[in-house]
C-alpha cells in the first residue's frame, strides 16, 4: 500500500514529467505539429473539392446566397478539430499515430476518449463516493466489484478505461523494446519521459503503471480541451468575419516568403494570440473543476464597492468545492464592464487587460487552472500552428444552423434541429461551417 500523502506522489510525478513541457522540448516538436497541420489542410481541401458538403450534406442549411461550388463546402469542423488534436498529441506525446486524418475510420481509442467525459458526467452522483470506494480492499477486488456492478454507465467506463490502459501499455512496451529510454533520440514526450526516468534516482523513478497513467492523462488532458477551444475559435471567427480577416492578413503577411514560422515568431503574432486568449477567457473549455479540501481554510471576500459587504467562510477538511473557472474569467471587477463580450482587441495593447490578476497560470485567467502541471504552452503553440495553417488556406463562415454549446466537464458544440416526433427538438453533435478555399490555393 502507498503510505505517502497523495501530494508527495504527485510532486514526484511532476518532477519527472516537467521537462516535457519545457520550451526547448516544445520547439523540438513544432515541426511535427506543422506536418499534421499541413496534412489536415490538404485533406480539407480534398473534402471541399470532392464532396462539397460532406458530413452535414442532407440537413445543413447554408446561409442565404451561398452557392455550393468546388471551392467551398460545409464541413463538421468540430469533428476535424477533434481528430487533429488527437493526432497532434499522439505524435508529439507518444510518437504514435492514432489517426492519419485520411482514414475514414476512427481509432477505437478516439471513440473511447470521446465517450469518457460524457459517461463520467452521467455518473456524477456516484462519483462522490469514489474516494471511499478506492479504499475498498486490494485492486483485484475493486476490479471484480466494478465487473459485477449491474450499471450500464459503469460498465462503459470500465471498457473505455481498459482500451485506454491497453493502448498506453502497448505503446510503452513498443518504445521500451525500441530502446527509446536508453540511448534513443526520439523527440516525442514519452521517449523524453523514459530517458528522464532512466536518469532519475531509483526511489524517484515512475513505475510502469505510473508511466502509462501519465500517458493517458496527457492524451486525455490535451485532446478534448484543445479541440473544444479550436472549435470555439473557428465558430467565433465565422461570427466575426472582420476579426477573421484581420487575423488572416496578419498570418499571410508573416508567412509571405516562408512555409513555416519559428516558435518565437508565431508565438508573437498579436491578433493570433489575442483571439486565442480572448476565447479561452470568455469560453474556457473546462468551465469548472472540482476540488476537495485537505486542510481547513477560511476564505475571505473584501468588496471594493460599498453595496457588497465583506464576508468570510470556513471550509472544513473533506469539503468538495466547485471552482467556477468561467465565472472568474468573466468577472466585471477583474475584466471591466465589457467582461462578458468577446473582444480580442482588449489584448492588443501588449499589456494584460485584467484590473486584478487572478491566480491562474495563463495570462491571469483560470482557463488552465493554477498548477504548473498543465500543458498550456503546448496548447498555445499547437493552436497557433493549426489556426495559422488553416486561415492561410480557408475562409470560415456560419451556416444557418443553430449551434449550441453543451455544458459538460469539457464544453462541446451541437446543432439544434427540429425533429419530426413529439419531442420537437433534437441535438446532433458537431459544428458545421462553410469552408471556402482562399485565393492562396
Ligand atoms: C486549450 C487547451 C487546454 C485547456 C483549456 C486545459 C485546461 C486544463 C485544466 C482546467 C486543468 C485542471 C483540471 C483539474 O485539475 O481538474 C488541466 C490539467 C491538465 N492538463 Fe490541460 N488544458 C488544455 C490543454 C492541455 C494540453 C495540450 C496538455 C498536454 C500536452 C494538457 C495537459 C494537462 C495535464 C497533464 C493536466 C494535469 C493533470 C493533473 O496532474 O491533475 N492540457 N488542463
Amino acid at each position: 500500500m502507498n503510505t505517502k500523502y497523495p501530494g508527495d506522489v504527485h510532486k514526484k510525478q511532476r518532477k519527472i514529467v516537467a521537462p516535457i513541457f519545457s520550451v526547448p522540448q516544445l520547439k523540438s516538436v513544432t515541426p511535427i505539429v506543422y506536418d499534421i497541420a499541413e496534412k489536415l489542410a490538404g485533406v480539407l481541401t480534398g473534402e471541399v473539392r470532392t464532396k462539397s458538403s460532406s458530413f452535414f450534406s442532407k440537413s445543413t442549411v447554408a446561409p442565404n446566397g451561398y452557392v455550393e461550388s468546388n471551392r467551398s463546402g460545409v464541413l463538421d469542423m468540430s469533428e476535424w478539430m477533434s481528430r487533429v488534436a488527437l493526432e497532434a498529441i499522439g505524435k508529439t506525446v507518444l510518437g504514435y499515430s492514432f489517426d492519419p486524418l485520411d482514414s475514414p475510420h476512427n481509432n477505437p481509442y478516439t471513440s473511447a476518449i470521446k465517450e469518457l467525459i460524457p459517461t463520467l458526467f452521467s455518473l456524477s452522483v456516484l462519483r462522490q463516493f469514489a474516494p471511499f470506494l478506492s479504499r475498498l480492499g486490494p485492486a483485484w477486488l475493486r476490479r471484480k466489484l466494478v465487473e459485477w456492478a449491474p450499471h450500464r454507465a459503469i460498465q462503459k467506463v470500465k471498457d473505455i478505461s481498459d482500451i485506454m490502459d491497453q493502448t498506453a501499455k502497448g505503446i510503452l512496451r513498443e518504445k521500451q523494446a525500441e530502446g527509446a529510454g536508453i540511448e534513443g533520440e526520439d523527440k516525442d514526450f514519452i521517449s523524453v519521459l523514459l530517458r528522464e526516468n532512466e536518469q532519475a534516482e531509483p526511489g524517484e523513478r515512475l513505475s510502469e503503471s505510473e508511466l502509462t497513467g501519465q500517458m493517458t492523462v496527457l492524451i486525455f488532458g490535451a485532446q478534448d480541451t484543445t479541440s473544444s477551444a479550436l472549435s470555439r475559435i473557428l465558430y467565433l471567427l465565422s461570427t466575426n468575419l472582420d476579426v477573421q480577416k484581420k487575423v488572416r492578413e496578419e498570418v499571410l503577411a508573416a508567412f509571405v516568403d516562408q512555409d513555416r514560422l519559428g516558435y518565437e515568431v508565431i508565438s508573437e503574432l498579436p491578433w493570433l494570440d489575442a483571439i486565442i486568449k480572448e476565447t479561452l477567457r470568455l469560453y474556457p473549455p473546462v468551465p469548472f473543476v472540482r476540488r476537495t479540501a485537505t486542510k481547513e481554510r477560511t476564505l475571505t471576500y473584501s468588496s471594493t464597492t460599498s453595496d457588497v459587504v465583506d464576508a468570510s467562510v470556513t471550509v472544513p477538511v473533506g469539503t468538495t468545492l466547485f471552482v467556477g473557472i468561467a465565472g472568474a474569467n468573466r468577472l466585471e471587477s477583474v475584466w471591466g464592464q465589457d467582461a462578458k463580450e468577446w473582444k480580442p482587441e482588449r489584448w492588443m495593447s501588449g499589456k494584460n487587460p485584467a484590473l486584478i490578476r487572478l491566480p491562474g497560470i495563463y495570462s491571469g485567467m483560470l482557463s488552465f487552472f493554477g498548477g504548473g502541471r498543465s500543458g498550456y504552452r503546448f496548447a498555445q503553440i499547437e493552436m497557433k500552428i493549426l489556426l495559422a495553417t488553416l486561415l492561410r488556406r480557408f475562409k470560415f463562415s456560419l451556416t444557418q444552423d443553430e449551434i449550441i454549446w453543451n455544458l459538460s466537464q469539457i464544453i462541446s458544440p451541437s446543432v439544434r434541429r427540429t425533429s419530426a416526433d413529439e419531442c420537437g427538438l433534437m441535438e446532433e453533435k458537431g459544428l458545421p461551417l462553410v469552408v471556402e478555399l482562399t485565393d492562396a490555393q
